[in-house]
């Protein structure tokens, strides 16, 4: 079985076909799915569909993009939903100097207030790193104090990957593994101790190379997997279960790993 870690199925890009993908994610092992949020319309989608669905859960969070929006009234509205027991993290969160669509000090005290949301709520981070390493390394020093999290769509260097699995963060890769020329990505998911990461496909973005530039959905995450297998000379069921397994223990989903 698999976990698509990262999805966004709560956009409006599966308003006409949802249980259809839904559907073939189940047909390729995918057995849970957890939609990460990017602001407070997509967080309570993520929640309503997560209640709906034996499949999925929900993370509830806002992006960096969105960072402007999150005043007190959203972070005591993320604070209620995350009171329902299938959400499992709050995320997405970080920061994103490469769009720069709020400003970054902004991103930066957003950023911090969630991962404080994420302490009191004793739930784990689902972070958004873009072009901002120096800024995200020194705000995960000062403020995860034991909480954990994970690297969404991991897309550092060795030296990024090597810190962040010091501050105990976990790696999870999406389909730029699968690219061609992702040579110091798949690197990375050849060498990671093996109990550190797992897969996600960041659906609708980033298909992997055989649907590249087309729509992503969950059951493409199983090509994440593949080529994760070939990486690491393992085989597809191995990666399967380990990154299952790693995704169950991070985010706390309480559920048998076959
Ligand atoms: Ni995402």
């Amino acid at each position: 079985m698999l976990i698509d870690t990262h999805a966004h199925l709560q956009m409006k890009d599966y308003n006409s076909d949802r249980q259809a993908v839904l559907d073939r994610a189940k047909s390729a092992d995918v057995e849970y799915i957890i939609n990460a949020s990017f602001d407070i319309p997509s967080s309570q989608l993520a929640v309503k569909l997560a209640d709906e669905n034996e499949m999925l859960f929900a993370s509830v969070g806002v992006h960096p993009h969105d960072a402007k929006t999150l005043d007190d009234k959203a972070l005591e509205t993320l604070k209620e939903l995350a009171q329902n027991k299938k959400v499992v993290a709050i995320g997405e969160i970080g920061l994103d100097y490469y769009r720069d669509l709020s400003p970054r000090s902004i991103q930066r005290s957003a950023f911090i207030a969630q991962i404080n949301l994420a302490r009191e709520l004793d739930l784990p981070i689902i972070i958004h790193n873009r072009d901002s390493h120096d800024d995200m390394l020194s705000i995960l020093k000062e403020n995860l104090n034991g909480l954990s999290g994970v690297m969404h769509c991991f897309s550092g260097d060795q030296d990024f990957a090597d810190k962040c699995l010091e501050l105990g963060l976990y790696i999870s890769f999406a389909g730029p593994v699968t690219y061609p020329n992702s040579i110091v990505l798949q690197r990375i998911a050849a060498n990671i101790p093996k109990n550190k990461f797992f897969v996600e496909t960041d659906c609708p973005y980033l298909s992997p190379q055989f649907m590249r530039g087309k729509r992503n959905e969950p059951s493409y995450v199983k090509a994440v997997a593949r080529k994760i297998a070939e990486l690491r000379h393992d085989t597809l069921p191995n990666i399967s279960k380990i990154t299952s397994e790693n995704a169950n223990a991070l985010f706390k989903l309480n559920r048998e790993i076959k």
